[in-house]
């Protein structure tokens, strides 16, 4: 969240003009906090920056599947990109359309393609396997399939190596210079429409030049596709990607940015080719990330090695520093008015030396019961968590203007043991 969308009142964070302490006496700690307003927004600036062309944005759920969320989505028109049989269910709970909805995945099951086919969503098709388990299960429900193929478009976006999805190297899709076979072959298969093409290069993208590489090849497989089977694709999906501001000087390209990068492409090569698929584009980050903040509650100060600040959330509520070494700025929601006058290393209560949120953090004095808000968590947060340690995950709440909602109730120690069994003969 830009430093300047959060509130202060009386030296405490306010979010969806709501006072984060207030929030935790309620609700306790640890605790998700999200802003509806700033989810519509962030929605609603993407959905402008492409209305200039005839476009869909698909949230991509996995950054953060909270259904209340999910609804808020539903509600501004959105699509939704799934990568599981989870991800379908709850799009189709939430009641996304089912022509809004495309399955994504590297390595569907055969029951997953089933449910894809029946709930009669689009089926983005990783590999040559997939297609001929799709088509066969097609024919045995006596139903069609609407399909499209993920390109892997050898394009390296400047990002994390772990969220780089469209190099070279890279598990997910199909060899961008194998990948007319691929529509060869669908062409060949009874049961299949073949209605688009797709692709994803990465997440966290702050350089968008990129982008424009990735249209231009797309473009020329939408062109080849036309000349040789003579199919006009109804969508071409670049994915996701967009990535946000983490940190205070991070660049913070918009959505307009992006389109500034990839109309032009799109809008030329489709007029030369005469085709005029609709633009899709599969944000997550940039959608929920800085509508979100995780409130944690300080237990120990400790002067070690490092002047530690050990919270009650780690890792198991928030892996992105852990994983991927993310920054996450951390401000003392209880002290918002006092200068910095230390240098702290925020840990977590997980049983691992990795387990740190922030370090060599410049902040006001902290004591034990403080309050610290961690920024920018509502994309991959609560999304990626466990309960490691066994330890119960937190609530989750929805405010806006000035209201606030339950929308995740936390767990108890007793949904620890949710669905394990002692054999008979160990008790
Ligand atoms: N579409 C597909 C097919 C994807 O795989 C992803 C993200 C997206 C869209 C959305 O990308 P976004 O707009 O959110 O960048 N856990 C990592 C990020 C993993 C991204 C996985 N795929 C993190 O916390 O940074």
């Amino acid at each position: 969240m830009r430093a300047s969308e959060l509130g202060v009142i009386d030296g405490h964070l306010t979010i969806g003009g709501v006072d984060a302490v207030k929030l935790v006496e309620r609700y306790r700690t640890p605790l998700y906090v999200t802003d509806e307003n700033q989810v519509r927004e962030r929605f609603r600036a993407f959905k402008d920056a492409f209305s200039g062309v005839k476009s869909e944005i698909y949230y991509a759920m996995k950054a953060n599947g909270n259904l209340a969320i999910l609804k808020i989505l539903e509600s501004e028109g959105a699509g939704v990109d799934v990568f599981s049989a989870g991800e379908l269910y709850m799009a189709l709970l939430a009641g996304f359309p089912r022509e809004k909805i495309l399955f994504n995945g590297n390595s569907k099951t055969d029951e997953e393609l089933e449910l894809a086919v029946e709930a009669g969503v689009t089926v983005s098709v990783d590999s040559l396997d997939e297609l001929e388990a799709l088509a066969q299960i097609a024919k045995r429900l006596g139903k069609r399939s609407s399909i499209a193929f993920r390109v892997n478009p050898d394009i390296s976006p400047k990002t994390h190596p772990k969220i780089s999805t469209g190099i070279r190297t890279s598990k997910f899709g199909i060899p961008h210079t194998e990948v007319m076979d691929a529509y060869r072959r669908a062409w060949e298969l009874d049961g299949l429409d073949i209605k688009g093409i797709h692709c994803h290069i990465g997440s966290q993208i702050l350089e968008l030049g990129v982008f424009g590489e990735v249209m231009e090849r797309m473009m020329n497989l939408v062109e080849e596709i036309k000349d040789e089977l003579g199919i006009r694709l109804e969508f071409l999906d670049i994915g996701g990607g967009l990535g946000v501001a983490y940190r205070e000087d991070d660049p913070a390209p918009t959505p307009h940015d992006l389109a500034d990068v990839v109309l032009p492409v799109f809008k030329g090569r489709c007029k030369e080719a005469g085709v005029s698929p609709t633009l899709i584009l599969e944000p997550g980050r940039y959608i929920v990330a800085d509508s979100t903040v995780l409130l944690t509650r300080v237990n120990t100060v400790k002067r070690a090695y490092k002047n530690f600040v050990a919270t009650d959330a780690g890792f198991n509520l928030l892996a992105r520093p852990v994983l991927y070494g993310s920054y996450h700025r951390i401000v003392v929601a209880n002290k918002m008015d006092l200068p910095p006058e230390e240098t702290y290393t925020i840990v977590g209560p997980i049983c691992e030396s990795g387990d740190i949120l922030g370090e060599d953090r410049r902040l006001p004095k902290i004591e034990k019961g403080d309050i610290l808000a961690i920024l920018d968590t509502g994309a991959y947060g609560f999304s990626m968590s466990s309960q490691y340690n066994q330890r119960p995950r937190c609530a989750e709440v929805l405010v806006s203007d000035g209201r606030v909602e339950l929308i995740r109730e936390e767990e108890s120690v007793g949904d620890l043991m949710m669905r394990q069994r002692i054999p008979d003969r160990l008790l």
